[in-house]
C-alpha cells in the first residue's frame, strides 16, 4: 500500500488504472481505524480492482465549539489498519491541500441535513458534502463506500448523488459493533470506563426495540417510549433525540409498516454518541 498526500500524485498514480479500465473504490474516512472502517475497506476490496481510502478530519464539518482539535489522528495506525483490510493507496492530504486559501465552495443538499444530526449540527452536512464532492472529483471513482452506522450521512450522500447525476454507486455496510453491542466509533475512546459502561444503553435500548417490532409493535411512539425508558434509566446518558422516521425522507412516521430507521442521539458525558436500526421488513 501506498501512502500518498498530494492530489497530482494520486491522480497520475489514478490514472493508469482508469486508462486501463480498471474498476476504482473509494472509502473515505476522517481515520483512527477501526474494524467499522475495515469492514468498508474489505467490501471494496472484494468488489474493485483498486481501493483507495481517504484519511482526511474534515474542518469544514466541524463547529467551532465541536471536537476538530481533538478528534484522534494516528498515521502509522491507520496504514497498518488499511492495509490489512485491503487498501492500495492510503490517501492522507493536508488541510491546505484541500481548502487552499480562500476556499469559498460548497455543496448543499437540502430537507434531509435539516433534521435529525442537523438540528445540532447545522454546517455539518454542508462539510460532509462538499468534502465528499472534491474526493469523488479527485479519485473519479465507480463505488463508494459508507457506513449505515451513519445513517442520515449515507441518505444525504445518495440524495446528493442522485440529484447531482454524479456517476458513482454509493454502497452502504452495515453497523460493526464490540461486543456488548456499542457501535464501534472513533470517538469511543473520549469515554471515561464509567461513560464505556453507560454507553451499551444505546444500542441495548434499540435491542428492545427490535424485540418489541418482532412481536408485533409497530408504533412509533410506543417503540420510542421503551427506547427512553431504557436510556433515562443510565444516570449519565442525556438524551438528544430519538425518532422513527422513512429511510428516503428523514420525515417522522407514526407507524412501521414496510421499512423505517429508528435513529438516536445521546449524550454520555461530554461526549454524543448516534446509533440506529433499519428496519426492512
Ligand atoms: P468517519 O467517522 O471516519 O467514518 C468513515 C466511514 O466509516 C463512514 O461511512 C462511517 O459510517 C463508517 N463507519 C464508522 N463507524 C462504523 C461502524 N461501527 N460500522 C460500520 N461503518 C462505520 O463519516 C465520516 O468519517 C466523514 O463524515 C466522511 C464521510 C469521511 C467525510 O469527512
Amino acid at each position: 500500500m501506498q501512502t500518498i498526500t498530494k492530489i497530482a500524485e494520486l491522480q497520475e498514480k489514478l490514472n493508469s488504472w482508469h486508462k486501463k479500465g480498471e474498476s476504482i473504490a473509494l472509502v473515505p474516512t476522517m481515520g483512527y481505524l477501526h474494524e467499522g472502517h475495515q469492514s468498508l475497506i474489505r467490501k471494496a476490496y472484494e468488489q474493485n480492482d483498486h481501493v483507495v481510502v481517504s484519511v482526511f478530519v474534515n474542518p469544514t464539518q466541524f463547529a467551532p465549539e465541536e471536537d476538530l482539535e481533538k478528534y484522534p489522528r494516528d498515521l502509522r495506525h491507520d496504514q497498518l489498519k488499511a492495509e490489512t483490510a485491503g487498501a492500495n493507496i492510503l490517501f492522507t492530504p493536508s488541510v491546505t491541500e484541500l481548502y487552499p486559501m480562500n476556499f469559498n465552495s460548497y455543496v448543499k443538499v437540502g430537507d434531509v441535513t435539516e433534521v435529525l444530526e442537523g438540528l445540532t449540527r447545522p454546517i455539518h452536512f454542508q462539510g460532509v458534502t462538499t468534502i465528499v464532492t472534491k474526493l469523488l472529483h479527485i479519485v473519479q471513482p465507480q463505488m463508494i463506500y459508507f457506513g449505515q452506522k451513519d445513517a442520515q450521512q449515507l441518505v444525504v450522500i445518495k440524495k446528493m448523488v442522485r440529484e447531482l447525476n454524479f456517476s458513482v454507486k454509493v454502497i452502504g455496510c452495515p453497523i460493526i459493533r464490540e461486543e456488548d453491542g456499542l457501535a464501534k466509533s472513533s470517538r469511543n475512546i473520549y469515554l471515561s470506563p464509567s461513560e464505556r459502561q453507560a454507553a451499551v444503553s444505546l444500542s441495548q435500548s434499540l435491542k428492545l426495540a427490535k424485540a418489541a417490532l418482532i412481536n408485533g409493535q409497530r408504533t412509533s411512539h410506543k417503540l420510542i417510549k421503551i427506547i427512553v425508558q431504557r436510556l433515562e434509566a443510565e444516570p449519565l446518558a442525556e438524551i438528544d433525540y430519538v425518532k422513527v422516521v422513512d429511510t428516503q425522507t428523514l420525515k417522522a412516521i407514526d407507524r412501521i409498516d414496510q421499512t423505517a430507521l429508528i435513529l438516536l442521539a445521546v449524550k454520555i458525558g461530554k461526549t454524543r454518541l448516534i446509533d440506529n436500526l433499519l428496519y426492512q421488513k
